[in-house]
């Protein structure tokens, strides 16, 4: 499917009404960005996945204000005209809306990104409310929820317990009148993303939510197959770049090894 185009908000739920998948995926450098702009791509997310991805933390929860803003601003260097969502970080918008408007505030200022996403549903409604009062496009993102890792206890499916799954309904349905124009449904069981995404009238974007939402996002770096160690079900690997980058290297060092670089024609 060709890139729909996505400019602003009202582009995700035109794609929900005219049924087109939406295509989201992660990215938190500007030589990646470039690239994304040049394919395909409906979006990019800037996510505070950075953290783990690459400055290597334990989990997402150290990533600030300051590091989401440096990632965003690279990625808006390289995106072109894509839709750029960045995360909220960790307790940057928990503590109340007026602290969430003045961190979020900062972020769209600074980055130029076009909106922002955070984890949560009912308890940060009145945040949503209040940042989509001042002009700040929200993605909801629930299930798997990496920011609350210590209060879930690790990286795992969402809404098998039925209280759950109708716990997740109702806080989708709460995004959704609070302002959010799409939703994150993180690690899923199928059938409860099915039932979510057919009862709102903005698009879902999966990441492990089954075949069923309004859109997919993944990892830019998993997807590209950077890590061969990393192969959670609900990912594929449409490349395999850990080892095209492995044998690089080492072919660079043989030939500095050997003599064969530079060559001549590297030579002024
Ligand atoms: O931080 C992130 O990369 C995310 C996606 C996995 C949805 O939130």
């Amino acid at each position: 499917m060709k890139n729909s185009g996505i400019r602003t908000i009202n582009d995700f739920k035109k794609c929900k009404v005219e049924k087109r998948f939406i295509s989201m995926v992660t990215c938190y450098d500007a030589a990646f960005a470039r690239i994304v702009d040049k394919s395909d791509m409906d979006c990019i997310l800037v996510g505070d996945s950075c953290g783990m991805v690459s400055a290597g933390y334990e989990s997402t929860i150290p990533v600030t204000v300051d590091e989401i803003i440096y990632h965003t601003k690279a990625v808006k260097r390289g995106s072109g005209n894509q839709f750029v969502i960045t995360d909220l970080p960790f307790l940057s918008y928990h503590e109340s809306p007026e602290a969430a408007v003045r961190n979020a505030g900062r972020i769209i200022k600074e980055t130029g990104a076009n909106a922002v996403k955070l984890e949560g549903g009912e308890y940060f409604a009145e945040t949503v409310r209040t940042l989509v009062s001042c002009s700040i496009p929200v993605m909801g993102h629930l299930g798997l929820t990496p920011q609350s890792v210590n209060i879930t206890g690790g990286y795992r499916v969402q809404g098998k317990d039925p209280k759950d799954a109708e716990r997740m309904k109702r806080d989708a349905k709460i995004l959704e009148e609070a302002g959010c124009f799409s939703i994150v449904l993180e690690m899923v069981p199928e059938t409860l993303a099915r039932e979510i995404s057919e009862s709102l009238s903005i698009p879902t974007i999966g990441i492990g939510a089954g075949r069923y939402c309004d859109g997919q996002v993944l990892v830019i770096y998993d997807l590209l197959g950077m890590d061969e160690n990393f192969n959670p079900k609900f990912m594929r690997k449409y490349a395999n770049l850990g080892g095209v980058i492995h044998s690089a290297l080492n072919e660079y060092v043989a030939d500095v090894k050997t003599g064969a670089f530079p060559g001549v024609e590297n030579v002024f």
